[in-house]
């Protein structure tokens, strides 16, 4: 997939773009990032790429000349670019949007800087407009490259584990479960006992009553959404008895033990003397 990227600050992309999971995604030619400076598309003698909003006002407005020369000159490649102009007034980025886009060959982000871009671009130059949320950033750039992240990592052969992006949140609405690694005991911390069992199905419905209970009590919204089958109740319920006992900070006695959750103290499989 292609990504090409029109900025006034070419710069900013380079690290983030170079390193890591992108980085080596380019690498292996399974994502290309190409970011053009949009100064080199104005034509006038002192490339100019902003002016003086009309009807006055502060700041000052991103020229339609140099935005749509650019824009017109990639349109005429192939194959050709799915135009988003990254902006707050457009609709708010989402897991969802990251897997359309990711069926995209090639798309174009357009940086707006300053008050942003002149309205006549906006409307009748681009295919799509996005947020990444509810805040005014300086430019689109950071935008631009929280979808370039989102989108190529969705690409398959890019994580190299498919089954990552497809369990994942917000493919289905819900928080991810916590994830511990080693120590397995951390200045006095231990982990959820369940996890050392070696009983994949006990650790499969742990993860899920967790992740249930997680989102439950960060995004009610989300969780308002839901549509709980009789097991999820029942492993939501075991969440939640598990993590009371969990926040009382005290040992469940041995009626609560079930077989299942026990996560004792702190939490903590590591701490044998706790026991
Ligand atoms: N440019 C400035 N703020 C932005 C935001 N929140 N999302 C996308 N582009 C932006």
């Amino acid at each position: 997939m292609i990504f090409d990227i029109l900025t006034l600050f070419p710069a900013m992309f380079a690290a983030p773009m170079g390193q890591s999971i992108l980085g080596k995604a380019q690498a292996r030619g399974l994502v290309e990032v190409r970011v053009h400076n949009i100064r080199d598309y104005a034509t006038d003698k002192h490339q100019m790429t902003d002016d003086r909003p009309f009807g006055g006002g502060e700041g000052m407005v991103m020229k339609p000349e140099p935005l749509v020369s650019a824009i017109e000159s990639l349109q005429q490649e192939t194959p050709r670019p799915w135009v988003v102009l990254l902006t707050p007034q457009g609709r708010l980025f989402s897991q969802a949007i990251a897997w359309e886009l990711s069926h995209k060959t090639r798309v174009l982000f357009i940086c707006g800087r300053y008050e942003g871009v002149d309205e006549r671009v906006a409307e009748y130059y681009t295919d799509d407009q996005i947020s990444i949320g509810d805040y005014v950033l300086t430019g689109g750039e950071l935008a631009a490259m929280v979808l370039t992240d989102a989108v190529a990592r969705l690409i398959p052969g890019v994580l190299g584990n498919e089954a990552s992006t497809a369990t994942e949140s917000f493919n289905e609405p819900i928080l991810e479960h916590p994830q511990y690694t080693r120590p397995r005991d951390f200045r006095g911390q231990g982990i959820p006992e369940i996890l050392l069992s070696g009983n994949h199905e006990a650790i499969e419905s742990w993860r899920r009553g967790q992740a249930l209970y997680r989102t439950r009590q960060r995004r009610p919204d989300l969780f308002a959404k839901l549509i709980l089958s009789r097991r999820d109740e029942e492993l939501l319920r075991r969440a939640e008895e598990e993590n009371e006992i969990h926040s009382r900070k005290s040992v469940p006695t041995d009626d609560q033990e079930n077989g299942f959750a026990l996560c004792r103290i702190g939490a903590l499989s590591g701490s044998e003397s706790q026991r």
